[in-house]
């Protein structure tokens, strides 16, 4: 694993918002990618303000992103947020996990410290990890798993890509 695990910074737009829009190259090429997308990808100026609130709760503290870097590239990262509606929500003590390789650095062991990193730092501030993941990502489900995250629902025809139906699996940790 030759990746740096390190803090959000401002420089880390182009790379992410790369990474994010080269997963409609991936479902386009392989239709069976293991996240879900929009119907059509978003424009770089809606990306730019998804990156801009992202920055923005983490430099407030209401959101934790953690970014895999290579070469001075970020190459991934993993975020969790509060669920529910912020800090005064009595959901507030449930973070919501997701994460995202790119493609040419999956299976190096990225996601894994990446995940170790982000599940220490969130101890002391949630109580419990949730996240979705499409049953069919055996991978994904294998690490998590791994992390001590537990299966605790199925959501049948959860997805629909096309004509394609997906299931979704929903996992959960206690910290
Ligand atoms: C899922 C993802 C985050 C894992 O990150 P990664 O850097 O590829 O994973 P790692 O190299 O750290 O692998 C850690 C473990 O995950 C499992 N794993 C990950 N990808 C796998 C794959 N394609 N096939 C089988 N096992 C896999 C293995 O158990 C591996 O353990 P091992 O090292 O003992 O073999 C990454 O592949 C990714 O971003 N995928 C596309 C988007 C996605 O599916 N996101 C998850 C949405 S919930």
């Amino acid at each position: 694993m030759d990746a740096t695990i390190r803090e959000l910074r401002w420089g880390d737009l182009d790379d992410l918002i790369d990474i994010y829009l080269h997963l409609y190259e991936e479902r386009g090429a392989t239709g069976s990618i293991g996240i879900t997308l929009y119907h059509e990808p978003p424009t770089r100026a809606s990306e730019i303000a998804w990156f801009a609130d992202l920055f923005r709760r983490n430099l407030e503290g209401t959101a934790l992103t953690r970014v895999a870097d290579v070469d001075g590239h970020a190459v991934g990262s993993c975020t969790v947020s509060p669920s529910g509606s912020g800090p005064n929500s009595e959901q507030s003590h449930v973070g919501v996990l997701g994460i995202l390789i790119h493609q040419a650095h999956r299976g190096h062991g990225i996601g894994r410290a990446l995940m170790t990193d982000v599940l220490e730092r969130c101890r002391g501030t949630y109580e419990l990890l949730r996240l979705s993941v499409f049953s069919e990502n055996a991978g994904a489900i294998r690490l998590y798993e791994q992390l001590g995250f537990q299966r605790c629902g199925h959501i049948p025809r959860a997805i629909r890509r096309g004509s394609t139906y997906f299931d979704a699996d929903e996992m959960v940790l206690t910290l």
